[in-house]
Protein backbone atom coordinates (compact mmCIF):
# COMPACT_ATOMS: atom_id res chain seq x y z
CA UNK A 1 0.00 0.00 0.00
CA UNK A 2 1.17 3.21 -1.03
CA UNK A 3 1.45 5.73 2.16
CA UNK A 4 -0.29 9.00 1.70
CA UNK A 5 2.77 11.49 1.65
CA UNK A 6 3.79 9.15 -1.79
CA UNK A 7 0.25 10.07 -3.15
CA UNK A 8 1.32 13.89 -1.54
CA UNK A 9 4.55 14.07 -3.71
CA UNK A 10 2.97 12.94 -6.99
CA UNK A 11 -0.17 15.65 -7.07
CA UNK A 12 1.91 18.71 -5.84
CA UNK A 13 2.67 21.01 -8.75
CA UNK A 14 6.07 21.82 -7.82
CA UNK A 15 9.32 20.03 -6.40
CA UNK A 16 11.16 17.62 -8.88
CA UNK A 17 13.77 19.02 -10.79
CA UNK A 18 13.37 19.08 -15.05
CA UNK A 19 15.24 18.42 -17.85
CA UNK A 20 14.38 21.90 -19.81
CA UNK A 21 14.25 21.65 -23.62
CA UNK A 22 14.09 24.90 -25.26
CA UNK A 23 12.23 25.30 -28.07
CA UNK A 24 11.78 27.93 -30.90
CA UNK A 25 8.50 26.02 -32.06
CA UNK A 26 5.21 27.86 -33.36
CA UNK A 27 1.87 26.34 -32.57
CA UNK A 28 -1.31 27.12 -34.41
CA UNK A 29 -3.65 27.66 -31.49
CA UNK A 30 -7.56 27.31 -32.03
CA UNK A 31 -9.38 29.04 -29.14
CA UNK A 32 -12.91 28.66 -28.60
CA UNK A 33 -14.37 32.21 -27.37
CA UNK A 34 -17.35 33.51 -25.40
CA UNK A 35 -19.12 35.26 -28.04
CA UNK A 36 -22.41 36.60 -26.33
CA UNK A 37 -24.01 35.59 -22.88
CA UNK A 38 -26.78 32.64 -23.53
CA UNK A 39 -30.25 32.78 -22.67
CA UNK A 40 -31.48 29.76 -22.00
CA UNK A 41 -29.27 27.02 -23.42
CA UNK A 42 -26.28 28.16 -24.45
CA UNK A 43 -25.85 27.35 -28.90
CA UNK A 44 -23.15 27.67 -31.58
CA UNK A 45 -23.91 30.96 -32.07
CA UNK A 46 -22.85 32.14 -28.28
CA UNK A 47 -19.12 30.71 -28.98
CA UNK A 48 -16.46 31.87 -31.78
CA UNK A 49 -13.82 30.12 -32.89
CA UNK A 50 -10.29 32.00 -33.34
CA UNK A 51 -6.90 31.09 -34.12
CA UNK A 52 -3.26 32.43 -33.24
CA UNK A 53 0.15 31.41 -33.06
CA UNK A 54 1.63 30.62 -29.40
CA UNK A 55 5.67 29.46 -28.89
CA UNK A 56 7.29 29.29 -25.69
CA UNK A 57 8.02 33.38 -24.50
CA UNK A 58 11.69 34.55 -23.58
CA UNK A 59 11.99 35.64 -19.62
CA UNK A 60 10.58 33.69 -17.29
CA UNK A 61 10.66 30.13 -17.44
CA UNK A 62 7.77 28.49 -18.86
CA UNK A 63 5.93 25.48 -21.25
CA UNK A 64 3.64 25.07 -23.68
CA UNK A 65 1.28 22.24 -23.27
CA UNK A 66 -1.11 20.72 -26.10
CA UNK A 67 -4.63 19.89 -24.97
CA UNK A 68 -5.59 16.11 -24.87
CA UNK A 69 -8.69 15.79 -23.08
CA UNK A 70 -11.18 19.24 -21.93
CA UNK A 71 -13.56 18.38 -19.43
CA UNK A 72 -17.15 19.57 -19.99
CA UNK A 73 -18.82 20.48 -16.83
CA UNK A 74 -22.39 21.88 -16.07
CA UNK A 75 -20.86 24.43 -13.98
CA UNK A 76 -19.58 25.84 -17.53
CA UNK A 77 -23.59 27.24 -17.98
CA UNK A 78 -22.49 29.37 -14.54
CA UNK A 79 -19.39 30.74 -15.52
CA UNK A 80 -21.16 32.37 -18.64
CA UNK A 81 -23.54 34.52 -16.39
CA UNK A 82 -22.90 37.40 -15.23
CA UNK A 83 -23.31 38.40 -11.46
CA UNK A 84 -21.56 37.59 -8.07
CA UNK A 85 -20.78 33.52 -7.79
CA UNK A 86 -17.93 32.26 -6.16
CA UNK A 87 -15.75 32.51 -9.52
CA UNK A 88 -15.74 35.76 -11.67
CA UNK A 89 -17.60 34.90 -14.75
CA UNK A 90 -15.99 34.27 -18.11
CA UNK A 91 -15.38 37.95 -19.89
CA UNK A 92 -16.94 38.79 -23.40
CA UNK A 93 -14.43 37.30 -26.48
CA UNK A 94 -12.56 35.56 -23.19
CA UNK A 95 -11.24 32.12 -23.76
CA UNK A 96 -13.73 29.72 -22.34
CA UNK A 97 -12.45 28.41 -19.08
CA UNK A 98 -11.55 24.42 -19.31
CA UNK A 99 -10.26 21.77 -16.98
CA UNK A 100 -8.45 19.30 -18.79
CA UNK A 101 -4.95 17.04 -19.22
CA UNK A 102 -2.19 18.06 -21.97
CA UNK A 103 1.39 17.34 -22.59
CA UNK A 104 3.88 19.36 -22.31
CA UNK A 105 5.34 20.21 -26.29
CA UNK A 106 7.85 23.01 -25.39
CA UNK A 107 9.73 24.01 -21.94
CA UNK A 108 11.60 26.22 -20.23
CA UNK A 109 10.38 25.35 -16.63
CA UNK A 110 12.00 24.90 -13.93
CA UNK A 111 9.55 22.53 -12.81
CA UNK A 112 7.61 20.52 -15.97
CA UNK A 113 9.42 19.12 -18.47
CA UNK A 114 9.00 18.11 -22.45
CA UNK A 115 6.51 15.01 -22.39
CA UNK A 116 4.94 15.39 -18.69
CA UNK A 117 1.17 15.08 -18.82
CA UNK A 118 -0.30 17.76 -16.56
CA UNK A 119 -4.01 18.48 -15.00
CA UNK A 120 -5.30 22.07 -14.34
CA UNK A 121 -6.84 25.20 -16.29
CA UNK A 122 -5.77 24.67 -19.97
CA UNK A 123 -8.97 26.53 -20.80
CA UNK A 124 -10.91 25.27 -24.67
CA UNK A 125 -7.54 25.43 -26.86
CA UNK A 126 -5.67 23.80 -28.57
CA UNK A 127 -2.38 24.84 -26.67
CA UNK A 128 -1.76 26.79 -23.36
CA UNK A 129 1.34 28.98 -22.83
CA UNK A 130 2.23 28.83 -18.18
CA UNK A 131 4.93 30.29 -17.17
CA UNK A 132 6.07 28.91 -13.99
CA UNK A 133 4.14 31.34 -11.45
CA UNK A 134 1.14 30.45 -14.07
CA UNK A 135 1.26 26.98 -13.60
CA UNK A 136 1.57 27.33 -9.43
CA UNK A 137 -0.83 30.15 -8.82
CA UNK A 138 -3.44 28.13 -11.05
CA UNK A 139 -2.68 25.03 -9.09
CA UNK A 140 -1.36 23.02 -12.15
CA UNK A 141 -0.03 19.70 -11.35
CA UNK A 142 1.90 16.88 -12.93
CA UNK A 143 -0.19 13.64 -12.72
CA UNK A 144 1.32 10.08 -11.71
CA UNK A 145 -0.35 7.68 -14.07
CA UNK A 146 1.79 5.31 -12.20
CA UNK A 147 -1.10 5.55 -9.54
CA UNK A 148 -3.94 6.04 -12.05
CA UNK A 149 -4.90 7.01 -15.83
CA UNK A 150 -5.28 9.71 -17.44
CA UNK A 151 -8.99 9.37 -17.51
CA UNK A 152 -9.26 8.23 -13.55
CA UNK A 153 -7.31 11.83 -12.81
CA UNK A 154 -10.30 13.54 -14.80
CA UNK A 155 -12.87 11.83 -13.26
CA UNK A 156 -13.00 9.66 -9.84
CA UNK A 157 -9.60 10.66 -8.77
CA UNK A 158 -10.23 14.50 -10.11
CA UNK A 159 -12.29 17.38 -9.80
CA UNK A 160 -16.11 14.84 -9.54
CA UNK A 161 -14.53 12.62 -7.21
CA UNK A 162 -13.33 15.24 -4.70
CA UNK A 163 -16.78 16.61 -4.96
CA UNK A 164 -18.14 13.24 -4.02
CA UNK A 165 -16.03 12.15 -1.48
CA UNK A 166 -16.41 15.90 0.40
CA UNK A 167 -19.64 16.31 -0.24
CA UNK A 168 -20.82 13.46 1.27
CA UNK A 169 -18.13 12.77 3.76
CA UNK A 170 -17.69 16.27 5.19
CA UNK A 171 -21.04 17.28 5.00
CA UNK A 172 -23.41 14.42 4.33
CA UNK A 173 -21.43 12.38 7.00
CA UNK A 174 -22.54 8.80 5.88
CA UNK A 175 -23.78 6.49 9.03
CA UNK A 176 -23.86 2.93 8.09
CA UNK A 177 -27.88 1.22 7.88
CA UNK A 178 -29.18 5.00 6.86
CA UNK A 179 -30.83 5.88 2.96
CA UNK A 180 -29.06 7.69 0.83
CA UNK A 181 -30.35 9.65 -2.32
CA UNK A 182 -28.32 11.04 -5.18
CA UNK A 183 -29.74 12.81 -8.04
CA UNK A 184 -27.88 12.46 -11.53
CA UNK A 185 -26.94 9.20 -9.97
CA UNK A 186 -24.95 8.07 -13.75
CA UNK A 187 -23.00 11.23 -14.00
CA UNK A 188 -19.50 12.20 -13.18
CA UNK A 189 -20.62 13.37 -9.48
CA UNK A 190 -23.83 10.65 -8.98
CA UNK A 191 -21.80 7.44 -9.72
CA UNK A 192 -19.18 8.16 -7.44
CA UNK A 193 -21.63 9.26 -4.48
CA UNK A 194 -22.96 6.04 -4.97
CA UNK A 195 -20.51 3.96 -4.45
CA UNK A 196 -18.80 6.05 -1.60
CA UNK A 197 -22.58 5.14 0.03
CA UNK A 198 -22.18 1.76 -0.58
CA UNK A 199 -18.12 1.17 0.45
CA UNK A 200 -19.90 3.13 4.09
CA UNK A 201 -22.29 0.82 4.47
CA UNK A 202 -25.53 3.34 3.30
CA UNK A 203 -28.83 1.93 1.74
CA UNK A 204 -28.07 4.32 -1.95
CA UNK A 205 -31.23 5.15 -3.85
CA UNK A 206 -30.31 6.94 -7.09
CA UNK A 207 -32.10 9.44 -9.28
CA UNK A 208 -31.43 9.50 -13.09
CA UNK A 209 -33.43 10.27 -16.73
CA UNK A 210 -34.72 6.75 -18.12
CA UNK A 211 -35.03 3.12 -17.19
CA UNK A 212 -31.80 2.09 -18.82
CA UNK A 213 -29.68 4.45 -17.36
CA UNK A 214 -31.44 3.56 -13.62
CA UNK A 215 -30.38 -0.55 -14.57
CA UNK A 216 -27.07 0.50 -15.41
CA UNK A 217 -26.70 2.32 -11.97
CA UNK A 218 -27.39 -0.64 -10.26
CA UNK A 219 -25.73 -3.64 -12.45
CA UNK A 220 -22.27 -1.43 -13.03
CA UNK A 221 -22.35 0.78 -9.32
CA UNK A 222 -24.09 -1.46 -7.44
CA UNK A 223 -26.78 1.19 -6.14
CA UNK A 224 -29.66 -0.33 -4.09
CA UNK A 225 -32.35 0.48 -6.47
CA UNK A 226 -32.84 4.04 -8.96
CA UNK A 227 -35.84 5.77 -9.87
CA UNK A 228 -36.64 7.45 -13.02
CA UNK A 229 -37.30 10.81 -12.92
CA UNK A 230 -38.89 10.81 -16.57
CA UNK A 231 -42.03 10.25 -15.39
CA UNK A 232 -45.09 12.20 -14.68
CA UNK A 233 -44.63 13.91 -11.30
CA UNK A 234 -47.27 11.84 -9.49
CA UNK A 235 -45.98 8.92 -10.51
CA UNK A 236 -42.77 10.03 -9.24
CA UNK A 237 -43.49 10.53 -6.25
CA UNK A 238 -45.01 7.72 -5.05
CA UNK A 239 -42.28 5.53 -6.54
CA UNK A 240 -40.16 7.71 -4.68
CA UNK A 241 -42.14 6.32 -1.41
CA UNK A 242 -41.98 2.76 -2.59
CA UNK A 243 -38.04 3.09 -3.01
CA UNK A 244 -37.53 5.04 0.58
CA UNK A 245 -39.97 2.84 2.81
CA UNK A 246 -37.61 4.44 5.68
CA UNK A 247 -37.59 7.45 4.68
CA UNK A 248 -34.35 10.00 3.15
CA UNK A 249 -30.90 10.31 5.78
CA UNK A 250 -28.70 12.11 3.14
CA UNK A 251 -29.45 13.83 -0.09
CA UNK A 252 -26.85 14.88 -2.44
CA UNK A 253 -28.73 17.41 -4.40
CA UNK A 254 -26.99 17.48 -8.37
CA UNK A 255 -30.09 19.05 -9.79
CA UNK A 256 -32.81 21.10 -7.47
CA UNK A 257 -35.55 22.05 -8.54
CA UNK A 258 -39.09 19.26 -8.42
CA UNK A 259 -37.10 16.76 -7.83
CA UNK A 260 -35.30 18.08 -4.55
CA UNK A 261 -38.93 19.16 -3.42
CA UNK A 262 -39.89 15.32 -3.19
CA UNK A 263 -37.16 14.19 -1.47
CA UNK A 264 -37.96 17.67 1.43
CA UNK A 265 -41.27 15.58 1.73
CA UNK A 266 -39.67 12.12 2.81
CA UNK A 267 -36.60 13.56 5.10
CA UNK A 268 -35.78 11.70 8.77
CA UNK A 269 -34.82 13.59 11.33
CA UNK A 270 -31.37 15.26 11.00
CA UNK A 271 -31.29 14.72 7.64
CA UNK A 272 -28.58 16.03 5.42
CA UNK A 273 -28.76 17.75 2.00
CA UNK A 274 -25.48 18.74 0.55
CA UNK A 275 -26.56 21.45 -2.01
CA UNK A 276 -23.89 20.36 -5.34
CA UNK A 277 -25.94 21.47 -7.78
CA UNK A 278 -29.18 22.29 -9.84
CA UNK A 279 -28.71 21.28 -12.79
CA UNK A 280 -32.51 21.08 -13.86
CA UNK A 281 -32.16 25.26 -13.22
CA UNK A 282 -29.29 26.33 -15.23
CA UNK A 283 -30.39 26.96 -18.13
CA UNK A 284 -34.01 28.78 -16.82
CA UNK A 285 -34.40 32.41 -18.21
CA UNK A 286 -35.05 35.13 -16.70
CA UNK A 287 -32.42 34.57 -14.08
CA UNK A 288 -34.72 33.74 -11.22
CA UNK A 289 -34.30 29.90 -9.50
CA UNK A 290 -37.27 29.51 -7.47
CA UNK A 291 -36.48 28.50 -3.81
CA UNK A 292 -37.69 24.78 -2.63
CA UNK A 293 -41.34 24.77 -2.02
CA UNK A 294 -41.51 21.87 1.19
CA UNK A 295 -38.38 23.72 3.16
CA UNK A 296 -40.61 23.86 6.10
CA UNK A 297 -39.44 19.89 6.42
CA UNK A 298 -36.43 21.38 7.20
CA UNK A 299 -37.62 22.52 10.66
CA UNK A 300 -39.74 19.86 11.48
CA UNK A 301 -37.26 17.08 11.47
CA UNK A 302 -34.12 19.57 12.52
CA UNK A 303 -32.63 18.45 9.54
CA UNK A 304 -30.35 20.71 6.95
CA UNK A 305 -29.04 22.13 3.56
CA UNK A 306 -25.51 22.94 3.36
CA UNK A 307 -23.91 24.19 -0.28
CA UNK A 308 -20.93 22.41 -1.15
CA UNK A 309 -17.80 24.24 -3.56
CA UNK A 310 -14.86 21.61 -3.66
CA UNK A 311 -12.64 24.20 -4.21
CA UNK A 312 -12.95 25.00 -0.27
CA UNK A 313 -11.54 21.17 -0.09
CA UNK A 314 -8.23 21.24 -2.11
CA UNK A 315 -5.41 21.11 0.57
CA UNK A 316 -7.39 17.68 1.54
CA UNK A 317 -7.73 16.25 -2.16
CA UNK A 318 -4.58 14.23 -1.31
CA UNK A 319 -6.29 12.31 1.55
CA UNK A 320 -9.21 11.50 -0.62
CA UNK A 321 -7.18 10.67 -3.80
CA UNK A 322 -4.91 8.36 -1.94
CA UNK A 323 -8.52 6.05 -0.98
CA UNK A 324 -10.14 6.79 -4.15
CA UNK A 325 -7.18 5.15 -6.02
CA UNK A 326 -6.96 2.07 -3.92
CA UNK A 327 -10.68 1.47 -4.05
CA UNK A 328 -10.27 1.63 -7.66
CA UNK A 329 -7.26 -0.82 -8.12
CA UNK A 330 -8.88 -3.04 -5.95
CA UNK A 331 -11.57 -3.04 -7.95
CA UNK A 332 -13.78 -1.66 -4.83
CA UNK A 333 -14.95 0.93 -7.02
CA UNK A 334 -15.69 1.77 -10.96
CA UNK A 335 -15.26 4.84 -12.75
CA UNK A 336 -17.13 5.51 -16.52
CA UNK A 337 -16.45 8.44 -18.74
CA UNK A 338 -18.38 8.95 -21.93
CA UNK A 339 -14.85 10.44 -24.60
CA UNK A 340 -16.51 12.58 -27.64
CA UNK A 341 -13.18 12.30 -29.95
CA UNK A 342 -12.75 15.56 -32.70
CA UNK A 343 -11.70 19.24 -32.90
CA UNK A 344 -12.59 21.94 -30.49
CA UNK A 345 -14.99 22.82 -32.67
CA UNK A 346 -17.44 20.19 -31.13
CA UNK A 347 -16.96 22.19 -27.67
CA UNK A 348 -20.38 24.01 -27.57
CA UNK A 349 -22.42 20.24 -28.84
CA UNK A 350 -20.55 18.10 -26.54
CA UNK A 351 -21.45 20.84 -23.64
CA UNK A 352 -25.17 20.02 -24.46
CA UNK A 353 -25.00 16.37 -23.82
CA UNK A 354 -25.09 17.23 -19.83
CA UNK A 355 -28.16 19.15 -20.38
CA UNK A 356 -30.15 16.85 -22.16
CA UNK A 357 -28.95 13.56 -20.42
CA UNK A 358 -26.77 12.52 -23.56
CA UNK A 359 -23.95 11.54 -20.76
CA UNK A 360 -22.73 8.65 -19.99
CA UNK A 361 -20.68 9.04 -16.73
CA UNK A 362 -17.83 11.89 -16.79
CA UNK A 363 -18.03 14.03 -20.08
CA UNK A 364 -14.58 14.45 -21.85
CA UNK A 365 -13.74 16.34 -25.25
CA UNK A 366 -10.70 14.36 -26.34
CA UNK A 367 -9.03 17.11 -28.37
CA UNK A 368 -7.97 15.92 -32.54
CA UNK A 369 -6.12 18.33 -34.53
CA UNK A 370 -8.24 19.43 -37.52
CA UNK A 371 -6.76 18.61 -40.61
N1 LIG B 1 -20.55 22.24 -5.93
C1 LIG B 1 -19.45 21.83 -6.54
O1 LIG B 1 -18.32 22.10 -6.13
C2 LIG B 1 -19.63 21.02 -7.78
C3 LIG B 1 -18.54 20.40 -8.43
C4 LIG B 1 -18.79 19.59 -9.54
C5 LIG B 1 -20.10 19.44 -10.00
N2 LIG B 1 -21.11 20.09 -9.36
C6 LIG B 1 -22.51 19.92 -9.77
O2 LIG B 1 -22.80 18.53 -9.71
C7 LIG B 1 -23.85 18.24 -10.62
C8 LIG B 1 -23.42 17.04 -11.49
O3 LIG B 1 -22.29 17.42 -12.26
P1 LIG B 1 -21.54 16.35 -13.16
O4 LIG B 1 -20.30 16.97 -13.64
O5 LIG B 1 -21.48 15.08 -12.40
O6 LIG B 1 -22.53 16.19 -14.38
P2 LIG B 1 -23.20 14.84 -14.86
O7 LIG B 1 -24.08 14.36 -13.75
O8 LIG B 1 -22.16 13.92 -15.39
O9 LIG B 1 -24.04 15.30 -16.13
C9 LIG B 1 -25.20 16.06 -16.00
C10 LIG B 1 -26.43 15.17 -15.87
O10 LIG B 1 -27.49 15.95 -15.35
C11 LIG B 1 -28.71 15.31 -15.63
N3 LIG B 1 -29.71 16.33 -15.98
C12 LIG B 1 -29.66 17.22 -17.01
N4 LIG B 1 -30.77 18.00 -17.00
C13 LIG B 1 -31.52 17.58 -15.95
C14 LIG B 1 -32.78 17.99 -15.41
N5 LIG B 1 -33.49 18.99 -15.96
N6 LIG B 1 -33.27 17.34 -14.32
C15 LIG B 1 -32.56 16.33 -13.76
N7 LIG B 1 -31.37 15.89 -14.21
C16 LIG B 1 -30.85 16.52 -15.28
C17 LIG B 1 -28.45 14.38 -16.84
O11 LIG B 1 -28.59 13.04 -16.37
P3 LIG B 1 -30.00 12.25 -16.55
O12 LIG B 1 -29.88 11.48 -17.81
O13 LIG B 1 -30.07 11.43 -15.31
O14 LIG B 1 -31.06 13.31 -16.64
C18 LIG B 1 -26.99 14.64 -17.18
O15 LIG B 1 -26.33 13.48 -17.63
C19 LIG B 1 -24.11 19.50 -11.42
O16 LIG B 1 -25.22 20.17 -10.85
C20 LIG B 1 -22.85 20.32 -11.20
O17 LIG B 1 -23.05 21.69 -11.34
C21 LIG B 1 -20.89 20.86 -8.28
Amino acid sequence: MMHLSAFRQTIRAFGSGSKKSLSSQVFRNRQIRLASRPVGLPTAANFSITEEDVSLPRGEPSMVVKTTYLSLDPAMRGWMREGRSYIAPVGINEVMRATGTGEVVASSSSVFKVGDIISGMVNAQEYSVFSDTKSRNTGLWKINTDIGTELQWLSAMGMPGMTAYFGLMEIGKPVRGQTLVVSSAAGAVGQIVGQLGKIKGMKVVGIAGGAEKCAFVCKEFGFDSCIDYKQPLKSFYSDFKKHCPKGVDIYFDNVGGEILDCVLTRLNYQARIIICGAISQYNAEGGNTPGPKNYLSLLVNRARMEGLVVFDYSKQYPVAIAEISQWLAAGKMKVLTDVVTGPIDKFPDTLNMLFSGQNNGKLLLKIESKK
